[in-house]
């Protein structure tokens, strides 16, 4: 739904951004602004700034920024009016009344989840009806050793091998097939374009999130046939790269650690089994917005991967992408098993403890990995061992880890500590070197904006869009511009503006100007995506200093692109396009003026 300007306004004039945001970052004041490490890009040093007087917030390293709602947008990954009806919520703020469907025709994520609710009390009651889930209910019980209490902590279900089944019964409660087909509970058939069941003759988990909410289900095969598993595609309620299954019971055990598993099953063995701080991914590989989830939970994670070569390469990557969060992190290394579920139902739940307890560290875990490949005692496989693990230690960025890792290293190749350090220390000279040139190609593109998904039309016209970031910052935070502007009193329109995202800002700050409501450039948001409110906060942030030179700058942006205009009807040739420009500013220009007088 759309809310009025007055309704945002009160949810960000209720929402502390300082508060909002040290939720997720660790923020230290300095100055009128708060800094902190980046949420949105990993950093080492703190580029990320929040200023609680002009309630923005601003990243200096990936150029992230916006209000408050802008914030959870990126964070929660939710639209405009989601991330507005989360604030509200959270201020204690009551919704307008809406109707269930949005204006726009979209489905509301809370019609999903009550969709959603509703399918899984279907698939259950499925399940324990004693004709149709018969086989359902054999998979759990014998195959799986699920007992009764598991299950119906689980939610679990059966979908009965039927196109139909789910999708008649949702009718009967009055959702409608664009609704089911939304909500990824149905397909749609390419012939009759009508809802037909998603999932079909199988045993079916509900995702719920930490609030409680059913956002999407797996469904799996009761044989070998394929796939094994169907997982709910990302819809408005649900993004799988956001999602961990089983986090609602596991954030409740989580203080101490958390277990990290490839799938369903796996997670719900080791509930059954006591160990109720598993969670899975959803058929996805871990994401950094995964990584960022358990940080806010926990301090250490053990990676309980299947034991093939695959999922030690998955390990592998997991361990990086958790570590940049600051995670502590281990490897389960599980012995005769081929994942955390086989390993319990054959050698029981007190030597799992055991295996958790000895699960290795990161570095422990990949130094083994590298040992187990050589014969250290030939020398050819010494120089490669040695080569190999010095690259692994080069990535600790802590002093004093490396020294730890060396020591062992070195205990373990015979080769001593000094030489380890002084090829260590040349690797991570290589690398800075590798990063800055990066670093800097990246400063020089962004500089020429190559590949400028946010304003494409930016590298063609590299000075008139230096002019019109000018007066769009200015014109953000001085009303004296927005007034002249209007007036008249500054020969500017929208035809003006050479690239089609700067017209788009012009007009939003012009008619927010002409509003009664008052100017916030925090109900952009409405109308601009997240990372374009970054640019246009980018804007603000590089003007803000500009108090006393500002009429100046402002002025001469204006000439420039008057002037790219000239030049470029000249250059066409187009003598006609010239006076018509040219009197349709003087209209306006008189327009200005008799408005005043
Ligand atoms: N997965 C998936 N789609 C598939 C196969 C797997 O989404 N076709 C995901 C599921 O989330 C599954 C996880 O990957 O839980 C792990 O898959 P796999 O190792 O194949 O299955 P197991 O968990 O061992 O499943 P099971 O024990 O039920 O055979
Ligand atoms: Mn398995």
């Amino acid at each position: 739904m759309r809310f009025t300007d007055h309704f945002i306004q009160e949810v960000l004039d209720r929402t502390d951004i300082e508060e909002l945001i040290g939720r997720y970052v660790t923020l230290k004041r300095s100055g009128a602004n708060l800094w902190g490490r980046c949420p949105f890009h990993s950093e080492k040093t703190p580029s990320f700034s929040v200023s609680p007087a002009k309630r923005m917030f601003f990243c200096f390293g990936c150029h992230a920024g916006g209000s408050a709602i802008t914030f959870v947008q990126k964070m929660e990954n939710l639209d405009f009016p989601d991330a507005v009806e989360l604030l509200a919520t959270r201020a204690g703020i009551p919704l307008p009344q809406e109707s269930a469907q949005g204006e726009s025709g979209g489905i509301s994520r809370r019609r999903i989840f009550e969709m959603n609710l509703e399918a899984a009390r279907f698939f259950r009651s499925c399940l324990f009806d004693r004709e149709l889930g018969r086989d359902g209910m054999q998979y759990f019980r014998t195959k799986r050793r699920l007992s009764d209490a598991t299950i119906k902590h689980f939610g679990l279900g059966f979908a009965p091998n039927s196109f139909g089944a789910l999708t008649d019964h949702m009718h009967k409660l009055g959702y409608t097939d664009e609704e089911l087909i939304a909500a990824c509970l149905c397909g749609k058939s390419q012939k009759t374009g009508r809802a037909y069941d998603y999932f079909r003759n199988r045993v079916m988990f509900p995702i719920i999130d930490t609030s409680g909410n059913v956002v999407a289900f797996g469904g799996r095969v009761l044989d070998d046939s394929k796939p094994k598993y169907l997982n709910s595609s990302d819809t408005p309620a649900f993004k799988k790269s956001r999602h961990l299954f089983a986090l609602n019971f596991a954030k409740n055990y989580a203080s101490e650690k958390m277990i990290l598993c490839e799938g369903y099953m796996d997670v719900i063995a080791l509930h059954q089994a006591g160990f109720e701080n598993a969670v899975a991914t959803l058929g996805t590989a871990i994401t950094p917005d995964h990584a960022r989830i358990f940080s806010k939970y926990t301090q250490r994670v053990i990676i309980s991967y299947d034991s093939d070569e695959a999922g030690q390469n998955a390990a592998n990557k997991a361990m990086r992408i958790l570590g940049e969060v600051g995670m502590d992190v281990r490897v389960l290394k599980l012995a005769n098993a081929k994942d955390p579920d086989e390993y319990i139902q054959k050698f029981g739940a007190d030597r799992l403890r055991l295996a958790l307890e000895e699960s290795k560290t990161g570095f422990e875990h990949k130094a083994e990995r590298i040992l187990s490949k050589y014969d250290v005692s030939i020398g050819t496989d010494r120089i490669k061992a040695s080569n190999e693990l010095c690259a692994i230690i080069a990535e600790y960025s802590s002093p004093i880890e490396r020294e730890v890792y060396m020591d062992a290293a070195s205990k373990r190749i015979g080769i001593p500590v000094d030489v380890l350090r002084n090829s260590i220390e040349q690797i991570q000279r290589r690398r800075h070197k590798v990063a800055r040139e990066k670093e800097s190609r990246e400063a020089q593109a962004s500089l020429k904006n190559y590949g400028d998904r946010i304003n494409p039309e930016a590298s063609k016209n590299p000075r008139a869009t230096t002019a019109e970031e000018a007066i769009l910052g200015l014109l953000l935070i001085f009303e004296e511009y927005r007034n002249a502007v209007e007036r008249g009193e500054v020969p500017l329109c929208r035809e003006d503006f050479v690239t089609e995202f700067h017209r788009r800002v012009f007009d939003a700050v012009m008619s927010m100007h002409a509003r009664e409501t008052g100017f916030s450039p925090e109900l952009l948001g409405a109308d601009f995506s997240p990372d374009e409110m970054g640019r246009i906060q980018k804007m603000v942030v590089a003007r803000q200093q500009l108090q006393q030179n500002g009429p100046a700058v402002f002025r001469s942006a204006v000439e420039v692109l008057q002037d790219v205009a000239k030049t470029s009807a000249a250059k066409e040739g187009d003598l006609n396009a010239q006076i018509a420009y040219l009197r349709e500013k003087q209209a306006k220009l008189h327009k200005g003026k008799a408005d005043k007088t």
